[in-house]
């Protein structure tokens, strides 16, 4: 017999850290990773079992699929913004083709244990494309449909992969005698810059607030790539991994988008700068443009609009930006590094 599971691809990454600690603690089904890496110790232990592959990789999807009765899938595998822009065909590879093989992946589960298979899939603030800062300043918070236009490989995956997930969910192989669409249930959220204290990112363009973070609770100095008046929206991991989970558990009749806008707050570089140099007063934060970066983050919206999300499924971050740094960030960046 096959088990019913869920499985979190990229479970080894920055979101998946979270989200797999609180699968564990609220989901009775067992989880399944794939990542490219060994999962480290701790989170090893909440898996029932690990593979270590790639998204691409049919043969081990293929394997997955004869073994275990997938119902829900987390595809959090990715190249972010700043690493796809070094190697734009590998992450159009990971972050498209992976995309299409899992959600294919889902539609065969689905077809073979006769019930639909969720899938989860973070897009992000880089779908949004504006034209210059003029712009950005003007138009304020952002609607979902506004300025689908990314600049970056990264951008242009996810909002391609939205697509995707939606044809999957609404179309897939509309002019078969028989319908088999609605088999892939896709849902989808725009992640702003994440914030989490146990994981440091890399490859990504709005890493310049939690880099600044860490490196002060590491003691050492941090060149910040941005400008000072720089801003995009944030969110605290612990809120991000909440609306993953929340998305993933409502009504599907109370869906009226296939992506969602969340954000909680939208501080400067400055700002950030800040309430860091608070917590760790002797902190030594400068400011350095890296004009190519700073390029990319000035077509990301200043302020996302998250009505939908909040009217549809309830989205509302716990932390403000004062509560993201006091009641979460700076303690378990503190306890982080005396470790
Ligand atoms: N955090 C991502 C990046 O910087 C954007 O979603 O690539």
């Amino acid at each position: 017999m096959r088990k019913p599971v869920v499985l979190i691809t990229g479970a080894g990454g920055e979101i998946g850290h979270g989200l797999l600690t609180r699968l564990a603690a609220q989901d009775p089904r067992p989880l399944i990773t794939l990542d490219l890496n060994p999962l480290d110790r701790r989170l090893a232990g909440h898996v029932h079992r690990e593979f270590t592959g790639s998204v691409v990789d049919e043969g081990l999807l293929e394997r997955i699929l004869v073994e275990f009765e997938v119902d829900c899938v987390f595809h959090l595998a990715a190249l972010l913004s700043t690493r796809s822009e070094f190697a734009p065909a590998t992450a159009h590879e990971v972050n498209v083709e992976g995309t299409l093989r899992l959600l294919e992946f889902a539609q065969r589960e689905a077809e073979s244990h006769g019930r639909p298979v969720l899938f989860m899939y973070p897009s992000s603030i880089a779908t949004y494309g504006l034209p210059d800062q003029e712009t950005k300043a003007r138009v304020g918070k952002i609607r979902e449909e506004q300025w689908n236009t990314p600049v970056t490989m990264y951008g242009c995956n996810k909002l391609y992969c939205e697509l995707l997930g939606t044809y999957y969910a609404r179309r897939y192989k509309q002019l078969a005698a028989e319908k088999v669409s609605g088999k892939v249930d896709f849902r989808s959220m725009r992640f702003p810059g994440l914030l989490s204290g146990e994981t440091v990112p890399s490859g990504g363009t709005s890493d310049y607030a939690p880099e600044m973070i860490h490196a002060a609770a590491r003691g050492d100095a941090y060149v910040c790539f941005v400008r000072p008046d720089t801003r995009i929206p944030f969110m605290a991991m612990p809120d991000a991994v909440s609306a993953l989970l929340q998305l993933a558990s409502a009504p599907r009749e109370r869906l009226t988008r296939s992506a969602y806008n969340v954000a909680a707050f939208n501080p400067s570089a400055d700002e950030i700068r800040a309430i860091v140099l608070r917590a760790f007063p002797g902190a030594c934060i400068t400011f350095q443009t890296d004009r190519k970066r700073q390029d990319i983050v000035d077509t990301w919206p200043a302020e996302v609009d998250d009505s939908a999300a909040r009217r549809d499924w309830g989205f509302g971050p716990k932390y403000d930006l004062e509560r993201a740094f006091s009641d979460y960030l700076i303690p378990t960046i503190r306890k982080r590094y005396q470790q």
